[in-house]
């Protein structure tokens, strides 16, 4: 069953907007550079950028950089005022594009959205045709949310892993580090799905029964693993790994790598840096790649989108679901590891 998330100083704000007006969260500059985030029924439609659709949103999320950009931290807004909110999942109310007509279901994910123009986390968006993807049959609009960004970088990662050789016959198993957090859960849950045996490296051991429910074949604790003595190479341990911690961790996957494994790094939840040596590389011949979910053609998209529908996967399961109006408060405990999965926005539903 989908659990809903209870912030524990729920700020009750209005959701009801004036005609032609949008509501959902705003960042703005005070002028020094400083970001401030309030909530506002009084979004005009006009302000909200240029594009041949307007989506009443249903869905959105609340990825870790949409947290960041909620909590004011730099980086991820990079225009503001900007309504934050990197996905969407919703349905076309005004459409200039005979292509993707009124009513059509759609999601958007990545392009720039919630970074460099008006996002998710509002009542609509303004959007260009070319930057959605229909909702494929068998798939609602809230586990097309629930799929949102992390599921396509899952995607991305995984046929990563393939074209580079790791497939579910590799005597090791894959690594998937966060693995109770977004992207950690999906890549879980589609690794099993495609036969791989796939491990957990969690921070926390507690939510096993829902890492194992997803596919985890085992359990590791984070920092049992990043006890191991640091070395540049470690004994061979899995065939592959999919992180989203970055810093030590990738380096001790890089170090764990079989021969000609890959090691798929897309994110920074544990630090942006990176202090290894060149042996996993040159002696053991392993593959470090990287993976951008923002900018990536839409006919690799549609692939993807494709492959979720035909999976049902636990969807329901991965998705914690919180009121639009609750996003800012939710937003520090999805920075502090707290949250489970994939924490969706309602927000038109
Ligand atoms: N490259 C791309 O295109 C792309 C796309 C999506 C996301 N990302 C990046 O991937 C990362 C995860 O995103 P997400 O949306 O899955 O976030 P999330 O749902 O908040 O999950 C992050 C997970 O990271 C783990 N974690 C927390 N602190 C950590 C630490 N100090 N060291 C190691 N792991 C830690 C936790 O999992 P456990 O409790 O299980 O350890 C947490 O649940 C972020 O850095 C995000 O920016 C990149």
């Amino acid at each position: 069953m989908t659990s809903r998330l209870f912030p524990t100083s729920a700020t009750k704000r209005r959701r009801c907007s004036l005609a032609n007006h949008a509501t959902g969260w705003w960042v703005s500059s005070d002028g020094s550079g400083q970001l401030a985030t309030h909530f506002r029924d009084d979004i005009a439609l006009s302000q909200m950028g240029e594009g041949s659709l307007t989506i009443d949103v249903h869905y959105s999320a609340l990825n870790y950089k949409d947290a960041l950009a909620l909590t004011g931290s730099p980086g991820v807004v990079r225009k503001p005022p900007l309504i934050p909110g990197i996905d969407c999942a919703g349905i076309v109310s005004q459409s200039s594009d005979p292509g993707v007509p009124i009513g059509t279901a759609v999601v958007i994910t990545g392009y720039g959205y919630g970074e460099n123009r008006h996002g998710g986390l509002a009542t609509q968006v303004v959007a260009d045709s070319e930057h959605v993807i229909p909702v494929p049959e068998g798939l609602s609009l809230k586990e097309a949310a629930t799929i949102g960004t992390a599921g396509i970088t899952a995607g991305l990662a995984i046929t990563a892993l393939l074209r580079n050789g790791v497939n579910p016959n590799s005597v090791f198993p894959i690594a998937v580090t966060g693995a109770a957090g977004g992207v950690g859960s999906l890549a879980l849950a589609l690794l099993s799905h495609e036969g791989f045996r796939a491990v957990a490296i969690t921070g926390r051991t507690d939510e096993a029964d829902y890492l194992t429910m997803l596919g985890a074949i085992d359990v590791i604790s984070r920092q049992e693993f990043l006890a191991q003595p640091s070395r540049p190479l470690l004994p061979e341990r899995f065939a592959g790994a999919i992180d989203q911690a970055g810093g030590e961790m990738l380096a001790t996957l890089l170090a764990s790598t079989q021969n000609y494994g890959a090691v798929i790094a897309c994110g920074l939840a544990g630090g942006s840096d990176l202090s290894t040596t060149v042996l996993p590389f040159i002696l053991r011949g392993v593959s470090l790649l990287g993976i951008n979910s923002v900018f990536q053609p839409h006919d690799v998209r549609s692939t993807i989108w494709e492959h979720f529908a035909r999976a049902k996967l636990p969807l329901d399961q991965i998705a914690q679901v919180v009121d639009l109006t609750d996003a800012l408060d939710v937003a520090p405990r999805v920075l502090s590891g707290l949250t489970r999965g994939r924490v969706v926005v309602a927000i038109g539903a």
